[in-house]
């Protein structure tokens, strides 16, 4: 092949990637790229697959891939440990406030030993819900259930029995999902359905206990509505490693919270996982080039 490449971590400008993708056949992108009617129109009849380093694709205009028949190839599953291993980190940094706790040590808040000081919450007899229960959130609930945890219960557009018999986890509606788990966690793709399903009415139902974690996309949540919840007390706290945008600016509200972890977007980041990925969407952008199958292929 011959390849254009844009040689930095840093996202290509989006000029630059208009002028580049003109005349070319395959299209390897990021999730931070949007690919959408103005890219493929730039690109031209001759672009025939488009492969995202990443197993999220909402990046992607779908609809306009199919128009085009231009193929997609993504990234599942190499990535599931990683993203269920940090999202066990993060749950566990925010409901037992680690970062809080390591600021009191290094700024001298930490006083004599003091029985309610920096409690938080415990996984052992809790009820944790899952807001999608799909490959990711059955390897978090694989990794959680060590922990003692009492009850899964989780949510879907609609039941995952193969799935959830592993677990195994309890189908719930969205309602009682908020209204008796103690940890939610949110693990579904970003679609038209699931756009700011975390919003007031959900944080309203929620216990004044309950910890929130999002290691899926930022767009899932309202997050005027998470900032209203966390600030006035009416859930616990939240540990996000998705925002909308990203990067979130550094003077966000949320950022200001003390029971609000936020981290960059780095789910899938351990070295071999980043090299899998990588790997994989070289792999799906050869075989759809060649017209071969691909090894993981989103069927528009
Ligand atoms: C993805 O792949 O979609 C994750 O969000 C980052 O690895």
């Amino acid at each position: 092949c011959h390849i254009e490449q844009w040689d930095s971590d840093d996202p290509v400008p989006r000029a630059e990637l208009l002028k580049k993708v003109a005349g070319i056949q395959g299209l390897y992108c990021l999730l931070s790229e949007t690919i959408d009617s103005e890219v493929l129109d730039a690109a031209g009849p001759s672009l025939r697959v488009v492969s995202t380093m990443s197993v999220g694709y909402d990046h992607v205009s779908l609809e306009e891939l199919k128009r085009r028949r231009i193929r997609l190839g993504y990234t599942p599953d190499v990535l599931t440990e990683a993203a269920a291993e940090l999202t066990v980190a993060l749950l566990l940094a925010t409901s037992r406030r680690l970062l809080e706790a390591v600021d009191e040590a290094k700024s001298g808040g930490w006083g004599s030993w003091k029985p309610l000081w920096m409690c938080g919450y415990g996984l052992t007899g809790s009820t944790v819900g899952i807001l999608g229960l799909g490959r990711i959130g059955k390897a978090v609930a694989t990794r959680l259930k060590p922990f003692g945890v009492k009850k899964f219960l989780y949510t879907n557009s609609a039941p995952r029995p193969e799935m959830a018999a592993a677990i195994p986890a309890e189908f719930v509606p969205l309602e009682e999902l908020a209204q008796c788990s103690d940890f939610i966690i949110v693990c579904c793709a970003l679609t038209p359905g699931t756009k700011g399903i975390c919003n007031s009415r959900m944080f309203s139902q929620m216990k004044d206990t309950a910890i929130f974690i999002n290691t899926s996309r930022g767009g899932v949540v309202n997050q005027d509505d998470l900032h209203q919840a966390l600030a006035s007390g009416h859930i616990a706290a939240a540990g996000l490693d998705v925002t909308m945008p990203e990067p979130l600016p550094t003077d966000h509200p949320l950022f200001k919270l003390k029971n609000c972890v936020i981290l960059p977007h780095i789910a899938s980041a351990t070295w071999s996982t980043r090299n899998a990925m990588a790997v994989l969407a070289a792999n799906n952008l050869l075989a759809g080039l060649r017209g071969d199958a691909m090894e993981k292929e989103v069927f528009l």
